[in-house]
């Protein structure tokens, strides 16, 4: 049963109880408006403590005179109902002349580390947040403490005082929870309206881009920082604090990026402050490969394919025998694809060894926020790559090489910036639609859910499968927002920006439209296996029929 305390005395005594009865006592500090961030730190609490406290305290030391104390988000009854539901045990909410009586006079402070990054505009800040934790350790002197790696300045910070002074308590960092567009979980969200929250996710996709620069090969943190800050500005932040490139336990500045660092972001969007950073792993400098030919594929195979109610990976399940991804590869090579990366995600670990035994180069997508996310991840490998990307999904199977040709040849014969695949198919339901203009050139994707009546009558959809220029389609998938109801970065969105900037833009019409058929359910899985199946059928018969008059004139 979850116990809300007040005073000093009161949780001293609750956790002394605790203790006694043998228990781990952990401790998550927060200033309430709880989200899943916080959530997250308490669950990780549970898995190795088995006395969960969890304090709410709105600290006034931590606030400049011009910061927002007063405005801050407080809602005590509803974190209460939350914490109740994550089994915390103890919740502990004193008042502010408990934690600072009269009288109160004590400083503690982090020399140097708190002049830094965040502590350059906040003055006094970090001084305010370990005076309070440090407080708040004492009183309940937990075995291990909590804090969200979204902080990740005050949380390097926390554990230089905790060692400096002996304090003996572990502290765990715990990573970001991101909403599905990348935005940090920030009880400052809260004073985002919509379109400064669309905004705000510009300081996400700054710090993937660092991050794919580096892990692309960029040393020059500077460099890095150069093309960061311009993401900041075109993503539509109102003023940039600063974009650090730092030593991950000492937030030293990194001029040369030789091994892994953290790259954190400050930014202003309206009236609210929003920071976020993410770590880069830097492995030693693979050899520089050269991508193999004028064609390059990457192929979608990170989804987890919920519906399909298995715990095989979608593209893992078969067609005629072979796994629906080894099918996508196979055309792809067929029609001279010289190098083929695949984006993996759920089930990577399956689906990675297949891959490789196929010679295809592998890159992680770890949390899915759509196909333009997943295909931006092979921008390490294709870095500098100046010839054409297919861009392929590992669940369309019945893709044809002669089809990928085709593409191909069009693409590069009308210098286009992008061709994509349509087909007509007898039930449209599901698909981006294709609106042409009057003399048959395209147009534009209507998604599903945003066409109308008309447009829904529209047979020819959009197949998912694509000829970009490599640089053209990387600089497209770097401008992509989230503006839709998924939060998702969608792949097609780069359509109308490539356009928008000068790109010529095709949509090739393909004859078979089961070439594009896509594997969802069991159901579709049946269905590309019986058009398999007849394919095989109807080539069997056409060599029957070739051997047949071959024996005749023989004969
Ligand atoms: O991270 C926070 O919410 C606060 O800085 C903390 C650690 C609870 C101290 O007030």
């Amino acid at each position: 049963m979850l116990r809300t305390i007040r005073t000093e005395e009161d949780a001293r005594k609750a956790v002394a109880r605790a203790r006694k009865r043998g228990k781990r006592v952990g401790l998550v500090p927060t200033m309430g408006y709880l989200h899943d961030g916080h959530l997250a730190l308490v669950r990780e609490a549970r898995k190795t403590c088995d006395y969960v406290v969890v304090s709410v305290f709105v600290n006034p030391r931590q606030f400049g005179p011009e910061e927002d104390f007063e405005r801050y988000p407080r809602d005590l009854r509803r974190d209460k109902r939350l914490l109740a539901k994550e089994g915390c045990d103890l919740v502990f909410a004193p008042a502010a002349k408990d934690i600072y009586p009269r009288g109160f006079m004590t400083t503690v402070g982090v020399g140097g580390l708190r002049d830094i990054m965040c502590g350059r505009v906040r003055e006094g800040h970090f001084d305010g947040v370990c005076l309070v934790v440090l407080k708040l350790i004492n009183i309940i002197r937990p075995d291990v403490a909590f804090f969200g790696e979204k902080d990740y300045q005050q949380l390097v910070i926390i554990r230089r005082m905790v060692d400096d002074l002996s304090v003996g308590v572990d502290i765990v960092g715990v990573p970001t929870v991101r909403d599905k567009d990348g935005l940090a979980l920030s009880s400052r969200n809260a004073y985002l309206d919509p379109e400064e929250r669309r905004r705000a996710t510009a300081l996400f996709r700054s710090l993937e881009l660092g991050r794919l620069l580096i892990t692309g090969g960029e040393r020059r943190a500077e460099e890095v920082r150069r093309r960061m800050v311009s993401a900041l500005i075109e993503g539509g932040v109102d003023r940039i604090e600063y974009v650090a490139i730092v030593d991950p336990d000492t937030l030293e500045e990194v001029r040369h990026i030789r091994s892994d660092v953290r790259i954190a972001v400050a930014a202003w969007v309206g009236d609210t402050r929003l920071i976020d950073n993410v770590p880069v792993e830097v492995r030693a400098r693979r050899r520089r490969r050269r991508v193999k030919g004028r064609t390059a594929a990457v192929i979608m195979a990170a989804g987890e394919g919920k519906r399909m109610k298995s715990g095989l990976p979608k593209v893992l399940h078969t067609m005629g025998g072979r796994p629906l991804v080894r099918w996508v590869v196979a055309a792809a090579r067929q029609a001279g694809v010289g190098e083929i990366i695949a984006v993996t995600g759920h089930g990577g670990d399956m689906v990675r060894p297949v891959l490789e035994r196929l010679g295809v180069e592998t890159v992680v997508q770890d949390v899915q926020r759509g196909t333009g996310h997943a295909v931006l991840q092979a921008y390490p490998l294709l870095k500098g790559f100046s010839g054409d990307v297919l861009v392929l999904s590992g669940d369309v199977p019945l893709v044809r090489a002669s089809t990928l040709r085709k593409l191909l040849s069009d693409h590069r014969r009308h210098s286009n910036a992008v061709t994509f695949a349509t087909a007509v198919v007898p039930d449209a339901t599901g698909y981006g639609r294709i609106v042409r203009a009057r003399d048959g050139s395209f147009e534009e994707i209507v998604e599903e859910k945003d066409a109308d009546a008309k447009t829904r009558r529209i047979k020819e959809i959009n197949g998912g499968i694509y000829c970009f220029k490599a640089g053209t389609m990387f600089d497209a998938l770097l401008m992509l927002t989230s503006g839709n109801a998924q939060m998702e970065y969608y792949l097609t969105d780069t359509l109308g920006i490539i356009r928008s900037r000068g790109g010529r833009v095709e949509a090739h019409l393909i004859d078979d439209y089961t070439e594009v058929l896509g594997v969802n359910t069991r159901k579709d899985l049946r269905t590309v296996a019986a058009v398999y199946a007849r394919r095989r059928r109807d080539e069997d018969n056409k060599r029957g029929v070739a051997n047949g008059v071959h024996r005749k004139r023989k004969r």
